[in-house]
């Protein structure tokens, strides 16, 4: 299969059975925005709650927030976004098109007679590169002037680093300790693509974990190793999951060391999480922008110190990706071509189909009776509409991982089948256990 072929296949069927969605799709849609639909949102609530239960529930040392989108301006000043979250970019003054000024498409030297406009194909009319700030600005009150710019987040990581203090003394915490947060950030991408793969609004899943300088390294080495096993048991291929060290030449500003963790889409070896060194970069740069004093008093030794930040930075969207890419399959099963999710029944989005084998015999009325018990326990979906195959392999298509049919035995002695995604396995099981069952399958 072509790796083209298998990425559009994918984008179809994110479509056609309601993960994704382009945005604003009846006006034409809006370049590089998605909308997740009915199984889309479900997916990325799974791997979003995944991601929080191993972060703030299953640790006692990390604490979770809520920061707005919405920051003083000051603070891209002190992280450096302000000077320094640019792509250079060249424009044709033929064609008015924009380009990255690494475009591997660009011929000869933007802004010399030399230069060629990959699409117009027009000569000399490339500008030399000129810097462009990635950030989306908005203007806060009702006059829009300078005064009142301000920018939405292009990542997370701000609003922990500013609430640091406010964590620490409100929940009692002592270093080394982490926050934890879920949001949405922004940027205003010049060559987005691939899907959902790099978009102008995602969600990131950001961890800071705030050390003592000196025990840097180790604390990285840990949350190295804690990420990429995180990975392997959500089910995600080991052999498709890599790191990927920065070199000298890649480190971002703040980063003392960082890898990627990639996976290996269609498209590619690709990053979808970063773990970042991030020395006391932050907290100084606040303190020093604030005004405001940010070290630490470690109450054993009596020591003050400004904390080093170990980083743990993770796509939401590029995570359901990477899951969507990872679980798709084409097989051929009973002679006949499937496609199928294999999701780890714990994230995929509808955990139960339930199937009156024919729409008589009092088969649909004990198949609502099961579905009534099981609604509100677990994600189900209800379908009587077509031969049971079809209905299965509609289920295969959601990565539903179990099914249950309801038979002619089923009315005389109220048990039922349970089919298995990924085996075909059927078992029979009493009616009245079916939610014990189905829960002990799904934590297996
Ligand atoms: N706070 C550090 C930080 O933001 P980053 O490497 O720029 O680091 C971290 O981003 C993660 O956020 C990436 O690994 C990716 O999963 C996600 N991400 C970044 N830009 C994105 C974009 N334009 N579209 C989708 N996800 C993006």
């Amino acid at each position: 299969m072509a790796n083209t072929s298998l990425m559009d296949k994918i984008v179809s069927l994110a479509k056609r059975r309601g993960f994704i969605f382009q945005s604003s799709e009846i006006y034409g849609g809006l370049g590089s925005v998605w909308d997740y639909g009915p199984l889309g949102v479900e997916l990325k609530r799974n791997l979003k709650e995944r991601w929080w239960r191993s972060m703030v529930y299953e640790r006692e040392d990390i604490e979770g927030i809520d920061a707005a989108i919405l920051m003083h301006p000051r603070v891209w000043e002190a992280s450096g976004h302000v000077a320094g979250f640019t792509d250079p970019l060249v424009d044709c003054k033929q064609c008015k098109n924009r380009f990255r000024a690494d475009d591997p498409r660009l011929k000869g030297t933007p802004g010399e007679p030399d230069a060629q406009c990959p699409v117009c194909g027009s000569k000399g009319t490339l500008t030399a590169p000129r810097l462009f700030n990635l950030m989306f600005k908005t203007f806060m009150g009702p006059v829009e002037d300078s005064a009142a710019v301000v920018y939405l987040r292009p990542e997370t990581a701000q609003g922990i680093y500013v609430n640091y203090l406010n964590v620490l003394q409100a929940s009692r915490q002592k270093i080394p300790f982490g926050i934890a947060q879920i949001g949405k950030a922004f940027r205003n991408e010049i060559t987005p693509g691939n899907f959902t793969f790099r978009t102008r609004e995602f969600e990131q899943m950001e961890m800071q974990f705030f050390v003592k300088p000196g025990e840097d390294e180790r604390w990285f080495e840990e949350w190295r190793a804690a990420r990429m096993q995180w990975h392997k048991d959500l089910g995600i291929a080991a052999e498709k999951l890599r790191f990927h060290r920065h070199g000298k030449d890649e480190l971002a500003h703040y980063a003392k060391d960082a890898y990627d963790v990639e996976y290996e889409f269609p498209f590619g070896w690709q990053e979808f999480e970063g773990i970042h060194n991030r020395t006391d970069f932050d907290l100084s740069r606040h303190q020093e922008y604030s005004g405001k004093k940010l070290d630490y008093l470690d109450p054993a030794t009596n020591e003050k110190f400004v904390p080093y930040i170990i980083e743990t930075s993770l796509g939401a969207d590029r995570l359901a990706l990477v899951v969507l890419v990872d679980a798709y399959r084409e097989e051929e099963v009973e002679g006949e071509q499937r496609v199928v999710l294999r999701f780890q029944p714990s994230i995929a989005p509808i955990k139960v189909g339930i199937f009156p084998l024919v729409r008589k015999d009092g088969m649909p009325e004990l198949a609502h009776r099961i579905a009534d018990g099981l609604r509100g326990r677990l994600t189900i979906f209800y379908d009587e509409g077509g031969s049971i195959g079809r209905r299965y392999r509609r289920q295969d298509e959601a990565g539903t991982p179990f099914g249950v049919t309801v038979d002619g035995q089923s009315v005389q002695d109220q048990t039922v089948t349970v089919r298995h995604r990924d085996t075909l396995k059927q078992d029979r099981v009493a009616a009245d256990r079916l939610l014990e069952y189905l829960r002990s399958q799904l934590s297996g």
